[in-house]
């Protein structure tokens, strides 16, 4: 497995808060947002066990490959004065000859609305535009994940598809959100509170 971490500046420091790999050492704070089901709740999945969260965290200390459409890098994102996860960024490659990689975040909502995720976000697509050369990064949301579209318009990514009634989420036929942004835009990439 070809490892990333020797291509991303590890740990990579903002104005406050640290990213960084995972460790298994993390358990008890992921466990304590992604066992959320308000955390879930525009997740294409249910909130995580912490059987799922461990095993998670078990395969990562394994290495991260960034080569396949699909591999990730997942960092934990932590304030930078305190101890422990505070929630985490997902930078998965979507097609590597098309250098285009999808980006997620996830955060304990005991943080929120601090602008921690935008911060984070930020400092992830530098490594995803700088570090890895991608050339279009993209988030793809449900319409109604308002805290979700705020990061991206903090960010400045650009709103270009919106796709009706794509997906079922429950008995909901939800609407999905497509945000963009690509390299050559990388000046409109800042956030704002
Ligand atoms: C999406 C998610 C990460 C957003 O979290 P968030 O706390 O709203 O986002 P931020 O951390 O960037 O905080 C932004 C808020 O902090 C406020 N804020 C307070 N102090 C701030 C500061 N010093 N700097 C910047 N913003 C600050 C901002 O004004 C903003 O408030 P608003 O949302 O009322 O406008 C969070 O809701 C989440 O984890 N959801 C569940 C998982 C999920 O759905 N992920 C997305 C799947 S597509």
């Amino acid at each position: 497995m070809t490892a990333i971490s020797h291509r991303v500046p590890l740990p990579f420091t903002t104005e406050r808060l640290v990213l960084r790999l995972f460790t298994t050492d993390d358990l008890d704070d992921m466990y304590a947002y992604q066992g959320l089901d308000e955390v879930a709740r525009y997740l294409p999945r249910s909130a995580l066990t912490r059987d799922q969260c461990a095993q998670s965290l078990a395969r990562r200390a394994t290495g991260t490959a960034w080569a396949e459409d699909g591999d990730d890098l997942v960092l934990a994102v932590c304030r930078a004065d305190v101890p422990g996860v505070v929630g985490e960024i997902v930078l998965k490659l979507a097609s590597p000859h098309e250098r285009q990689a999808e980006i997620g975040w996830i955060f304990n909502p005991a943080y929120g609305g601090r602008g921690y995720a935008a911060e984070a976000a930020r400092a992830a697509a530098s490594l995803a535009f700088d570090a890895l050369g991608i050339h279009r990064l993209y988030a793809r949301l449900d319409a109604l994940n308002t805290a979700s579209v705020r990061v991206c318009e903090r960010l400045g990514m650009r709103r270009e598809a919106h796709l009706v009634e794509n997906h079922l989420d429950g008995d909901r036929w939800g609407d999905e959100y497509i945000y963009a942004t690509l390299a050559s835009e990388r000046k409109d990439v800042a956030p704002t509170a």
